[in-house]
């Protein structure tokens, strides 16, 4: 291999390692220090040899468990790499400090393919920051991006979600109509994957939140290129800002881990508590302002048969202990006024001939969702746009309808029901926005069946009426939804939360606004001291 010597000391720029990358010369490269990133000194730049060594691949950030503190920088390669690391700098100073990411693998059980992913924790960072960072291994070309942290306290921001998503992308060879052989895309995706990244970008979101479905590589042809090609298409985006994932069935493939998301596992770096391999990083929580996000994986009590293999009740109760504590905590705390769960399976939905809602979660989570006054869910698993009235309590009959306490659309009290947001229009080809019951009415999963010829447990279905039923997106197939938090202005007052769901079509992610409405709360800093 090639010399491949640069300095990694304060006062490396952005342009200048731009600059040495772009310059496809051998040799060493002498750095001005003109540069638009300020540098305080001339710097050895030696170009690498790329011949041989892999790209610093699908370049994803996470937030640590304080989101206004920690960031960690992923990216992945299918062999060992030397030196994986992250240089964290700003436009002002340039690079300087050099943190090395830890390397995790897994083997891909239907290919035998090993994937090697980079995590780079950074922490000690400052709040409401904008960061440069530059991701990178030996003997190749360094990726460069930036973040920003979140706000410390109660400021505004706005974060965004979708769920089942997919790829723009085509990974298994077919056979036409006439008999020609073709690629065709095999993993639920549509060229509808690609606009709403572009879409998200448009409203360029503190986080996003990703509702489970990621990539469907669980029945892809090629389980690791679908994940590349999903992490290609996302990096646009998740190199800027975090993707704060929930694990959906579509994320347990057959001999991949345990229990099926040694895959998803290992491409994320979450901030979970200390559990077991087999189970961490399936459930986790974070911080950001006034919000606290919880994110679960719902597999762990859904009675459908979902994924490659049937993992209910997997966690023995671990993750419903960790969610009743994480709830307590974050009620408990003056300073967290919004609890937002993210999740993959859903409590409602009106669509017929999808899925349906699953009364396993309304038996294990919803009662804790209504104890500690869970504001806000976010979901996918259904193809489309809906939402709830803010619902507290359950009928007391075979679905466990829930109750809805309130009917303005514009304004909701969240402080008196949870508002459930069904987002799973992130890009499928397989839409369900064509399949609502008119009037409302939701089929329920009750239980399963036994094993049947095709090694799945079919479900059992109950219908219900669906008064909790707030608004549908007929028209659009696919968008994202945009919350805006505005903390207030006085201690004890109000602060709101204004949701936006976009439609997005093009490949420039053009918006239509459909569905607009405004949470509000009473912020925690008011509550009698315990
Ligand atoms: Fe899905
Ligand atoms: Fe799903």
């Amino acid at each position: 291999m090639a010399s491949r010597e640069y300095t990694e000391k304060s006062g490396v720029s952005r342009r200048s390692l731009l600059g040495a990358a772009g310059a496809g010369l051998g040799g060493a490269v002498l750095l001005s220090p003109q540069t638009a990133f300020a540098s305080s000194a001339p710097q050895l730049w030696t170009q690498p040899d790329h011949v041989g060594t892999p790209d610093v691949h699908g370049v994803h950030l996470q937030f640590g468990s304080d989101a206004s503190r920690e960031v960690v920088v992923s990216w992945f390669t299918p062999q060992s790499v030397a030196r994986p690391r992250v240089l964290l700098g700003s436009a002002e100073d340039g690079f300087g400090h050099s943190t090395p990411a830890d390397t995790a693998t897994y083997r891909d059980a239907a290919s035998g393919t090993e994937v090697f992913v980079h995590h780079a924790r950074l922490s000690g960072l400052r709040p409401d920051t904008d960061y440069m960072y530059a991701a990178i291994h030996e003997g190749t070309t360094p990726m460069i991006a930036s973040f920003r942290t979140a706000p410390r306290g109660r400021a505004p921001f706005t974060f965004t979600s979708f769920g089942d998503q997919g790829t723009p992308t085509l990974g298994k060879l077919g056979t036409s109509s006439t008999g020609s052989q073709i690629y065709v895309n095999d993993n639920l995706g549509s060229p509808a994957a690609g606009d709403t990244v572009t879409g998200i970008e448009r409203v360029a979101p503190l986080f996003h939140l990703v509702n489970g479905d990621l990539c469907y590589a669980n029945i892809a042809n090629d389980r690791v290129r679908t994940w590349s090609d999903w992490f290609i298409n996302n990096s646009r985006s998740a190199r800027f800002r975090p993707w704060m994932p929930a694990a959906g069935n579509h994320e347990n493939e057959l001999g991949n881990g345990p229990i099926g998301y040694g895959a998803y596992q290992t491409y994320f770096t979450v901030p979970a508590p200390d559990t077991d391999a087999e189970v961490k990083g399936l459930w986790y929580a974070f911080t950001a302002g006034s919000v606290r996000v919880i994110s679960l994986n719902n597999d762990d009590v859904c009675f459908q048969d979902g994924g490659n293999s049937y993992v209910h009740g997997y966690s023995a109760g671990e993750q419903r202990r960790f969610l009743a504590a994480e709830l307590a905590s974050a009620r408990a705390d003056r300073d967290i006024d919004w609890i937002v769960v993210v999740m993959h399976q859903v409590v409602i939905s009106t669509a017929d001939r999808f899925n349906g809602a699953d009364r396993g979660i309304r038996e294990e989570w919803v009662p804790l969702f209504d104890q500690y006054g869970v504001d806000l869910v976010v979901c996918g698993h259904e193809h489309h746009y809906e939402r709830s009235h803010p619902i507290r309590g359950q009928q007391p009959n075979d679905t466990l309808t829930p109750i809805p306490v309130a009917t303005n659309l514009s304004t909701i009290d969240t402080s008196q029901g949870t508002v459930h947001l069904v987002i799973g229009g992130g890009g499928t080809s397989a839409p369900s926005n064509a399949l609502f019951f008119d009037p409302p009415q939701c089929r329920v999963i009750t239980a399963v069946g036994p094993v049947g010829s095709n090694g799945k447990r079919p479900p059992v279905y109950v219908n219900e009426d669906a008064p909790w039923s707030a608004f549908r997106d007929k028209e659009h197939s696919y968008g994202f939804a945009a919350f805006t938090v505005d903390p207030g202005d006085r201690r004890g007052g109000t602060t709101s939360m204004h949701v936006t769901y976009y439609a997005v079509t093009g490949p420039f992610g053009a918006l239509t606004a459909v569905d607009e409405f405004t949470l509000v709360r009473p912020r925690r800093d008011g509550a009698p001291t315990p």
